[in-house]
């Protein structure tokens, strides 16, 4: 393992409430959690993020918090959390929360006091205005959900900005003492055990928002800050970061101008995920080489997240109108399936038609990228979503875990529960749960588990450096390569639908026996690299050498 503990860890990320609930009242909660620890250590997980853990009126599944020093009474207690820490770390598992400090719940006593009048210690924690700003409909995160940034509160007799829904009064940044505060939480988690952060919105915890000025500067000075706080309270804390924002931008977050990675450790590499839906929907693998040649230089320590699915949309607001249309024909082809004019509201396996080739093609690249893998609970059995259920809550269904009723997720009665439990067609837990496959070395969770060792088998990919491997190779297919200290791995996906042969003999110098570690089926001896062959949406990983003294 190399010094930086998250360039090889395995991420998982869940919410509690729909993960196992341990009491019967339909919602998941700490305790449930613990009991599944061992599944996820047998899965290779090494890390997992959970979704907002604190208490919260759940307006935004937890991402409007009411109070961040502890967690959601429905989930458990302090002390459950406590212990949950200690027996994932018995486990070798860390475990990171989401800090989601851009704004608060309007119901969390902060913004409570502060609306209640001028004189309150708490009103300048909020961002206010007292005439009506010009940007009032400018700058909204959820087009078709929300309808302002802006909103007057009679209570207050002003206007307070949210940059998200209208109960998610922003944190104002610029008063020193929310600084402080903020601080102080992430310190609180930290002496409790937790190893990180997700930090949420990270782009607009660092505005400084200016009435009627929608490009309100940024303080990116506060990720250094933060930064150096963390470290100080705990060496080996990690800083992920949700900034979705063009590329050009994004060293900033990771560092300041001197090329030192002294803010965030790990970014998501939202740009990637797009462009993996692309290359998938066209069976092109040509934007994942785009990706592969013009991601920026990262500082020391700056390492990628990747994902494919996460617990919100697609976002593909990044892609060319015609590329998002390309991916919309093939993943979201129903009006119902899309949402915020940008994304698409659905599982992996669906979108891909339970075509279990394509899911592992998919998932074997997403992995062999450069970067850290982050998995969404469910993906691992293939799970799928609901779209009569509204927004994002689609993909927010409870694991399926059995054959028994609530799909073993809850005893409780069916109306009960947190969310609906998906018990029709194809993806129904009948058809799609854990019981079913932890016994079945083929299934798709026997797969992920032999995926995620091989992983662990291969520390290149994470910590070493991933290039194109730029030779004239058959339509449809991506060759590359991640080389580090202990060796070199070579990858051919084959994103295409037929058979082909790759000649990958310009790295006979290098190999050194190369072998298959991981492929979609047996293909034999590799021998010469002269001739590879590879399914129609197959893929071979090839250990090409490992370094000698290893
Ligand atoms: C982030 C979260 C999203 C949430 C929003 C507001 O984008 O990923 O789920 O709704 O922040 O906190």
């Amino acid at each position: 393992m190399g010094d930086r503990w998250y360039s090889e860890a395995v991420v998982y990320c869940l919410d509690i409430d729909t993960y196992a609930d341990s009491d019967g009242d339909g919602v998941g909660d700490i305790r449930g959690l613990i009991g599944r620890l061992d599944y996820l250590a047998r899965l290779g997980v090494t890390c997992l993020w959970l979704h907002p853990i604190h208490p919260s009126p759940n307006r935004d599944d937890g991402y409007d918090a009411t109070d961040f020093y502890n967690v959601d009474p429905r989930f458990g207690t302090l002390g459950d959390f406590a212990e949950l820490l200690h027996q994932a770390q018995n486990r070798g598992i860390r475990v990171i929360i989401d800090l989601v400090v851009n704004h608060t719940s309007d119901e969390h006593p902060w913004f409570q006091s502060a609306r209640s009048s001028p004189d309150s210690p708490y009103r300048d924690w909020f961002v206010w205005s007292d005439n009506e700003p010009d940007d009032r409909y400018q700058g909204m995160v959820f087009p078709g959900e929300q309808r302002e940034t802006w909103s007057y509160d009679r209570t207050a007799k002003a206007w307070f900005y949210h940059r998200f829904y209208k109960f998610q009064p922003d944190l104002n940044f610029a008063n020193p003492q929310v600084r402080a505060e903020v601080k102080k939480i992430m310190s609180f988690w930290l002496q409790l055990g937790v190893s990180g952060f997700r930090m949420d919105a990270v782009p607009f915890i660092i505005e400084l928002t200016e009435p009627g000025n929608p490009n309100s500067p940024k303080d990116f000075e506060f990720l250094t800050e933060m930064r150096q706080h963390v470290q100080w309270r705990r060496g080996d804390a990690v800083l992920l970061a949700e900034a979705n924002v063009e590329p050009d931008q994004l060293p900033t977050f990771f560092g300041d101008a001197s090329g030192s990675g002294n803010r965030i450790h790990m970014l998501f590499d939202f740009m990637l995920n797009g462009r993996l839906m692309l290359a998938l929907a066209r069976e092109d693998p040509e934007p994942l080489i785009d990706a592969l040649h013009d991601t920026p230089k990262l500082p020391v320590g700056g390492q990628w997240a990747t994902f494919l699915r996460n617990h919100d949309e697609i976002d593909l607001s990044r892609l060319t109108t015609e590329q998002r249309n390309q991916v919309y024909a093939q993943f979201g082809p129903d009006e119902n399936m899309r949402i915020y004019d940008r994304g698409i509201r659905r599982r992996l396996a669906p979108m891909l038609g339970n075509d279990r080739r394509r899911i592992e093609l998919a998932y074997a690249l997403q992995f062999s990228m450069r970067g850290t893998p982050v998995l969404r609970y469910g993906e691992e059995i293939g799970m799928g979503e609901d779209l009569s259920l509204p927004g994002r809550e689609a993909i927010r269904t409870p694991m399926q875990w059995s054959y028994q009723p609530n799909s073993g997720f809850s005893t409780a009665d069916p109306e009960k529960l947190v969310r609906p439990v998906i018990d029709k067609g194809d993806f129904g837990y009948q058809n799609v749960n854990v019981t079913a496959q932890r016994g079945e070395p083929k299934s798709l969770l026997g797969w992920f588990e032999r995926m995620i060792r091989t992983l662990r088998e291969a520390p290149e990919i994470g910590s070493g450096s991933t290039t194109h491997i730029d030779v004239a190779v058959p339509p449809g297919v991506l060759a590359h390569r991640a080389d580090g200290p202990t060796g070199t791995m070579v990858f051919v996906h084959n994103l295409g639908t037929d058979d082909v042969e790759v000649d990958l003999s310009s790295l006979e110098p290098e190999a050194d026996l190369p072998i298959d570690v991981l492929a979609d089926r047996g293909y034999g001896e590799l021998g010469k690299l002269g001739a590879v062959k590879v399914s129609g949406h197959g893929y071979r990983w090839i250990r090409l050498c490992r370094d000698r003294g290893f």
